[in-house]
């Protein structure tokens, strides 16, 4: 059978690049493109030594359309997984527009093509985002998508209603995966997270912090009605969400879906308070971490975590690596890149 070509949208970032090599693995064939806004070109170079294989790039802003028609017009692309995305929730809330034009711009460019070029396969990165502090957990696909506290998670809901609305009106089948929250790094130490300037997001804070890079960790909250008081997360290993990529990519390919447009939720299914994730942190480092209960950032939930049921289900995909594992993976890589 002739490979399938598969375009990754973003496949130079933190799961785009996982989810690259999970695809090279699977034997697709792969082309990114990537317009480094918040990535660097080495990584490129890293995929390459981890699987042998050197993907097809373009420096590419899809926010131009006409060079995303030209992509289009020398390319012939089986199916679409797209990460591109600005995703800092502060930063969305200071730059509305700069996010509606990236997230959602880049995102009807791209379905235009497919609909022009009768390419049906596509995965969309969502987020858990979307349920907002749910009334129920674990949180289950039917729970209600709520209004959205930011601008970078309304882009996530006015994306999933683009393209349901697609679905319905060309022959698009599409898949969007609702994220948990991500951490780890590939068992190579090859490829991370790299996050620009301060971390916002827990455990690149953990590891930096540990690092001597920041003096202490500020834990938001101890305040909240769970097990000790921190909010509670679903951590799910970076390589367990790439690969829920290539199950759903499958599902499309197979024709395996049972509706145009499905979504499904990618965590671990287990709640990890702030406190457990710093203890399970500590054993792993086998360092102390030298952290300060602070008041609550705003805009936070209390807690979130999956139902994996439908998703372990559907896509035949299930998580193999456990928290553990990932705060490893995450600490290795940390002290490998040492700025
Ligand atoms: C954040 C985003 C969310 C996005 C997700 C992707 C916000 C408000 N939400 O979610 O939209 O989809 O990342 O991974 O930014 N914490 C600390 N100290 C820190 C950093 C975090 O105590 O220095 C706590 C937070 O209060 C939270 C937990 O750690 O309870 C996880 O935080 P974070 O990694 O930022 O993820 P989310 O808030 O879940």
């Amino acid at each position: 059978m002739k490979m399938k070509k598969i375009l990754v949208t973003g496949g130079l970032g933190f799961i785009g690049s996982h989810t690259v090599v999970e695809l090279q693995n699977a034997g697709f064939e792969v082309i990114i493109i990537d317009n480094l806004s918040n990535t660097k070109i080495s990584v490129l170079d890293k995929i390459t030594e981890i699987t042998g294989l050197k993907p097809e790039y373009h420096n590419i802003d899809l926010r131009v359309k006409e060079d995303v028609k030209l992509f289009f017009n020398n390319h012939k692309i089986d199916g679409i997984i797209h990460f591109a995305a600005f995703k800092a929730v502060g930063e969305s809330m200071q730059n509305p527009l700069d996010y509606y034009e990236n997230n959602i711009g880049s995102l009807v460019y791209l379905l235009q093509e497919m609909r022009d070029r009768k390419i049906t396969n596509f995965i969309f990165s969502s987020s858990c985002t979307v349920y907002g502090q749910a009334d129920q957990l674990p949180i289950t696909e039917n729970a209600p998508v709520k209004t959205a506290e930011s601008t970078y998670g309304n882009t996530k809901q006015i994306g999933e209603e683009i393209i349901k609305e697609t679905c319905k009106a060309d022959n698009l089948q599409a898949i969007a995966l609702r994220y948990f929250n991500p951490i780890g790094a590939h068992e190579s130490i090859k490829i991370g997270e790299l996050p620009l300037g301060v971390p916002q997001n827990l455990i690149p804070f953990v590891t930096q912090t540990a690092a001597g890079i920041r003096k202490e960790l500020a834990v938001f909250g101890d305040d909240y009605p769970t097990i000790d008081g921190t909010a509670v997360r679903d951590y799910i290993h970076v390589v367990d969400l790439a690969k829920a990529h290539i199950a759903a990519l499958k599902r499309l390919i197979n024709k395996e879906n049972k509706e145009n447009f499905e979504f499904f939720n990618v965590g671990s299914g287990t709640g990890t308070s702030v406190l457990e994730v710093i203890k399970t942190f500590e054993k792993v480092s086998k360092k102390p971490l030298n952290y300060k209960i602070v008041g609550r950032r705003e805009g936070d939930i209390t807690a979130a975590y999956a139902d994996t049921t439908i998703a372990n289900k559907e896509l035949n995909w299930q998580t193999e690596k456990n928290l553990e594992e990932a705060l490893d993976a995450a600490w290795q890589w940390q002290q490998k890149n040492k700025e």
